[in-house]
Formats: C-alpha cells, sequence, structure tokens
C-alpha cells in the first residue's frame, strides 16, 4: 500500500457526462465548506471520461479513458461511478470493490437490478456502496427512510420519482404542448436518461422504487416484480378530462404494505388536485412517506439535473470522510437498513390492488348507451362517483368519462371486457387508477 496521507479522501469519478460533471464542479466550488463538514479535503485524483473536458479537470492529477484504470489506482480510496448503464458500470464497481475501495454510484438500474448481488460483495469486503444520488436527484430520500424514520413500521410511500414525467405531464397540462416537443426540452436541460423510454415508459421510476419499498419494508430489491406503466398513453384530452373532475394526472411511484402483500407499481395516477403531490411541478419529484409512529411525512426537491445530483453524490462522499475521520473500518449503515432482508413478505399482483379508476370510453352517440355502460358496471359492483359526457357536434362517437369508487383490479378489468363487446363502444377504454391516499397531504 502506499504511503497515502489519511487526512485526504481521495476520490476516482468514472464518467463525466451530467453527473460527474457535476460533481467535480460541487467539489471544487464548495471545497472550503466541504472540507469543514467532512472533517478532511476531499481531493479528485484521477478522472475517468471518453470526451476530455479540460475546463472541468484542471485540479485533476490524472485522467484515463477506461474506467477501470480507476478501480485498480492505489491512490483512490473511493470510486465515483456516474457512466450509468450495465455492463461496464458493473465491473467497475465489482473491481472496485474487491479492490477494497468504497463506491459512490448515481446508477439507480444496476443498484435495483444487481444491488443483492452487489451489496453482498460490499459487506463481504467490508466496504460501502454508497447511493443517495440514485433516488429522487437532491432529496435525501435514501437517508429519510434508511436513518431518519429507521424507528419507524412504513405502511405505505408514494412519490414522483422521475423528474422527465413530470416536467412532461406539468408542460402538457399548463402550455399544451405535445409530447414529443416537451421530451425533447427534458433532454436538453440533462434531465432525460441516455435512452428516454425509460424515462417515459416508468422503467426508471421502477428502478426507484424498487430501491425505496426494499429500504422501507425490509425487503430483498425485486424490480422484475415491480408493475410499470408508462406515460406515453395519456392524451391532453385525459389531462383537461382530470381537472375538470378536479384531479392532475400524475406518474407515481407507490409501495404499501397490506395484509395481503406488499404493492409495488408505477403508473400515471389521478391525484385529487388538493393533495401537495398534484402541485409538484415540473422537474420536482417529491415522495410521501406514512410511517406508523411519525404519520404521514413529505420530501420534496429537484429530482434530476446536474447540480442537484451531484449535490446526493458529494453527501455521500462527506459521511465517507466522516467514518473515516472517526476510525470507522466497516460501515456501519446497512446499505438497504437492514442486515437480514424479509424475502417472507410477497409482492402482490396487480391484479390484486384496490382502487377507484378513470375510465374514458368511446361511445356511439346514441340513447340508452349510458344505461348499458352502467349495467355492466353495477353487475361487477362497481360503483360510479362522477360522469362526463361531452356533446358531439360533428362525429357520431363521442367520450364517455366515469370515475369508479375503489374496486378490486380484476374486477374492473373483467368489467372492461365486457365493455369492449358492446356494439356502442368504439374503440379501446382509457383506464387511469386513482389513488385515494389516506394521509394528510
Ligand atoms: N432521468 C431521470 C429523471 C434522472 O428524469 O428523473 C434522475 O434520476
Amino acid at each position: 500500500m502506499s504511503e497515502k496521507n489519511k487526512e485526504i479522501l481521495t476520490v476516482g469519478i468514472c464518467g463525466l457526462g451530467t453527473v460527474g460533471g457535476g460533481t467535480l464542479s460541487l467539489l471544487e466550488q464548495n471545497a472550503a465548506l466541504i472540507t469543514v463538514r467532512a472533517g478532511c479535503p476531499i481531493r479528485v485524483a484521477h478522472v475517468a471520461t471518453r470526451t476530455p473536458k479540460p475546463h472541468l479537470c484542471g485540479q485533476v492529477a490524472q485522467t484515463s479513458l477506461d474506467p477501470l484504470a480507476i478501480t485498480a489506482d492505489p491512490e483512490v480510496d473511493v470510486v465515483v461511478e456516474t457512466m450509468g448503464g450495465f455492463d461496464v458500470a458493473f465491473e467497475v464497481i465489482k473491481r472496485s470493490i474487491s479492490n477494497g475501495k468504497h463506491v459512490v454510484t448515481a446508477n439507480k438500474a444496476l443498484i435495483a437490478e444487481r444491488g443483492n448481488e452487489l451489496f453482498a460483495l460490499a459487506s463481504a469486503n467490508e466496504v460501502t456502496l454508497a447511493f443517495e444520488s440514485a433516488v429522487g436527484g437532491g432529496i435525501p430520500i435514501i437517508k429519510a427512510l434508511r436513518e431518519g424514520l429507521a424507528a419507524n413500521d412504513i405502511e405505505w410511500l408514494a412519490g414522483i420519482i422521475n423528474g422527465t414525467g413530470n416536467f412532461i405531464l406539468s408542460e402538457m397540462s399548463a402550455k399544451q404542448s405535445g409530447f414529443s416537443e416537451v421530451l425533447q426540452q427534458a433532454q436538453e436541460l440533462g434531465y432525460a436518461e441516455a435512452d428516454p423510454t425509460f424515462d417515459v415508459e416508468g422503467i426508471d421510476a421502477a428502478h426507484k422504487l424498487t430501491i425505496m419499498s426494499a429500504i422501507a419494508f425490509g425487503i430483498p430489491l425485486q424490480f422484475e416484480r415491480t408493475y410499470t406503466e408508462g406515460i406515453s398513453g395519456i392524451s391532453p384530452a385525459d389531462i383537461s378530462f382530470a381537472e375538470e373532475l378536479g384531479y392532475r394526472i400524475k406518474h407515481l411511484g407507490i409501495a404499501r404494505k397490506t395484509a395481503r402483500g406488499v404493492e409495488m407499481r408505477v403508473h400515471p395516477t389521478l391525484v385529487s388536485n388538493s393533495r401537495l403531490l398534484a402541485n409538484v411541478n415540473g422537474v420536482g419529484n417529491a415522495v410521501m412517506v406514512q410511517g406508523n409512529f411519525v404519520g404521514s411525512t413529505l420530501y420534496s426537491g429537484p429530482g434530476a439535473g446536474a447540480e442537484a445530483t451531484a449535490s446526493a453524490v458529494v453527501a455521500d462522499l462527506i459521511d465517507l470522510a466522516r467514518d473515516r475521520m472517526a476510525g470507522v473500518t466497516n460501515p456501519v449503515r446497512p446499505a438497504l437498513g437492514t442486515t437480514q432482508a424479509d424475502s417472507s413478505l410477497d409482492v402482490l399482483p396487480i391484479e390484486q390492488i384496490e382502487v377507484g379508476y378513470y375510465l374514458k370510453i368511446p361511445v356511439l352517440d346514441k340513447l340508452g348507451v349510458m344505461a348499458k355502460l352502467s349495467a355492466v358496471l353495477q353487475e361487477r359492483g362497481i360503483s360510479i362517483e362522477a360522469i362526463i359526457q361531452k356533446e358531439s357536434e360533428n362525429s357520431e362517437t363521442l367520450p364517455v368519462v366515469i370515475l369508479t369508487r375503489v374496486v378490486r383490479e380484476y374486477e374492473l378489468n373483467a368489467a372492461l371486457d365486457e365493455l369492449a363487446g358492446l356494439d356502442e363502444v368504439t374503440g379501446p377504454v382509457t383506464r387511469i387508477r386513482i389513488e385515494p391516499f389516506d394521509g394528510e397531504a
């Protein structure tokens, strides 16, 4: 081992894109304050990037093209993985851990899908794998769940956890802008994933929900069992019908512990416009967490972008510096808040959840249609809470919008199959879940 100065935390950064670049800038700009808070300076000694950025790397001793070079650099105590992606990022994290280095990553996909394996490896090597920046951008939601609420039985959590999706829905609602135009803006602002279908189809949110659920309920990471539905099917008409009925459409990740199992689901959701969550707009993220002692809590802030995400990466680095200055050699915080994940809590299939529904049904504009639709729903015990039926001036079809009361999803599915078979129903029915929320926010 080299004769390193133990009073400096030395960092290598793999990937100098939005998050890596933001991290380097923050470490430089707030260096004095960070040194005081951390108890020692945090110095970036090595950066790996395919696109050299001399304006950012002036103080950095070494730059490499190959991120694996950092994993073997004896000068480096902590590897910051901000490349994203799967295979190379996995190899970087695995090799860094095996070489006894702590790792800080913003890679939610990797944590959600391969975290069980990586945390076991980190634990065996007595190093920390930290990931605050993987969920909620700048919001310290991992700390809130794992440390701040550690004494509570978490009953449920619900959040807007994809900045790009929230930006798109907010802009569509406020400016009646088209979907593709808004998506392009989100990409230009550095919010969107390299493959924006991850944002739009809910995969990115499902990664984050998987991570929060594991911490909240003490269960293993189970991305493959998280139900995922995107926002690409939401039309401006749905947004304005929902608003007419007193709701906003938000793309939510929801996790709930029920007597029948754990729900983990990401989908567009009608939220009453009197709720705080309905009023979180733009790239903002917000997560409500209901604990059995604390009650309902809400965490909100910027969920994506260079500065916000860098704030969370550097917070993890400061934690590591503090541990080191205190002489802690093993990680003090179990990565997911518990040393023994509970595999006995089953994940509830989506057909078993119980919520209300928004239905938009295209029907022929003729007498008796409403009675037929109501009969199909009533036969299955589905109560109607509200109906909107618009006059049609120049079309033979018109949309009927119905809000149902809470019903089990498989009953609703059966009713939708029946509705689809009616001659009066002229096209596919749009179905959006309505979250009633049993907390205060
Ligand atoms: N693409 C992500 C989002 C980035 O829009 O929320 C932050 O994880």
